[in-house]
């Protein structure tokens, strides 16, 4: 048996509730792992209200850390005893233990302690192929500028140290002066507030009119438009989440207006679809967090049985960085 955070139906944060489920033995494929710590994301948000639906009743949770238990046939890149981390499909992180597919679950190395591995696995991995693996025409070469949104959230924090090191000129955005000194802390060249500053005319400025490479917008729709405005000619939207709601249907027409741009959506499950490109990505996460290029923030712990007051953080835009729930 688990304890485990389940919903029965969509909802607010009152929907989720601390429930014993029945854990099995991992079939081909899979293993058992139990829990030392799990991540909170944004996607729990989208997958607790029903924006992304899931089959009920269903357990939340995309990331987390733990001890493998027992291994499934067929699974060789982990044993049981081993230290291991995760992003994945499909959720069920929210639990003391779980069976899950084995093919995004990496080994942690020791260096990583289990609460820093349970946060850094979804929003590393997603900083790791926004700034590596999409990229504009062209690519992106050091003094390039980029816009990224919500720099102080916990994917934010990870990208701006590790544009930092790659030597890209990040202008980044968040919703306070406090979390605009913060990210300013970690590497971000330029913040803007753009609860109070319009954040078109900052670019612009900044960029002395020539506007930025890249915009990678996770605030989705309240920034879409102005986005626009932000690149360059041929410059790259990569859209990748919807804090404040999903962008609004648009006429492929405006691009063309707007300087020939291109537009992207991308998810990280693309990206880790295969065992080999997940360990591709993680290496090179776990190597940019060991060398101390990327310093992991948890700046927020929560106790499994008080989820809810996780979400309701999250959601009211209290966080920054990483946040965890403890077992
Ligand atoms: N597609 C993918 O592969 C992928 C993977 C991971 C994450 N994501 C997306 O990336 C984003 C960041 O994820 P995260 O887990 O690290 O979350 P987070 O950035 O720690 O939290 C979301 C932040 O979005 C900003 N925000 C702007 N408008 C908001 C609104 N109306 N309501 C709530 N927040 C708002 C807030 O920062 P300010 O107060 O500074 O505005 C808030 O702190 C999310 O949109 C998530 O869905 C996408």
């Amino acid at each position: 048996m688990s304890k485990a955070v389940q919903i029965r139906q969509h909802g607010g944060p009152e929907q989720m509730e601390l429930a014993d489920v029945q854990v099995g033995d991992p079939g081909p494929g899979e293993i058992r792992i139990r829990h030392k710590a799990v991540g909170l994301n944004f996607i729990d948000v989208y997958h607790r209200t029903g924006l992304y639906q899931l089959p009920m009743p269903a357990t939340l949770g995309m990331e987390g850390s733990g001890i493998v238990e027992a291994v499934g046939q067929g699974v060789t890149h982990l044993k049981a005893g081993d230290r291991a981390a995760y992003a994945s499909q499909p959720p069920g992180s929210y639990s003391e233990v779980r069976v899950m597919p084995a093919k995004t679950v990496c080994k942690l190395p020791d260096a990583i302690d289990f609460d820093t591995g349970a946060a850094m696995m979804l929003k590393g991995l997603t900083a790791q192929y926004l700034l590596k693996r999409t990229q504009p025409q062209g690519g992106l070469k050091e003094g390039d500028f980029v816009l990224f949104h919500a720099a102080a959230g916990g994917v934010g924090l990870i990208a701006v140290q590790w544009a930092k090191a790659m030597g890209l000129r990040l202008i980044g955005t968040a919703g306070s002066d406090e979390k605009c000194q913060l990210a300013k802390s970690l590497g971000a060249e330029f913040m803007v507030n753009y609860s109070k500053e319009d954040f078109k005319d900052k670019v612009k400025e900044i960029t002395g009119g020539k506007g930025v490479k890249v915009v990678y917008d996770s605030v989705g729709k309240d920034t879409w438009d102005k986005s626009l405005d932000c690149l360059s000619p041929f410059g790259l939207m990569a859209s990748f989440g919807n804090a404040s709601g999903p962008v609004p249907p648009f006429a492929p027409g405006i691009l063309g207006v707007k300087g020939s741009l291109y537009v992207t959506r991308q998810t990280l499950f693309t990206h880790i679809a295969t065992r080999e490109a997940t360990q591709q990505m993680a290496d090179d996460l776990f190597a940019a967090v060991t060398s101390g290029k990327v310093k992991i923030r948890i700046d927020q712990k929560f106790p499994l049985a008080q989820v809810r007051e996780a979400h309701q953080a999250l959601e009211a835009r209290k966080t920054t960085g990483c946040t965890i729930l403890t077992l």
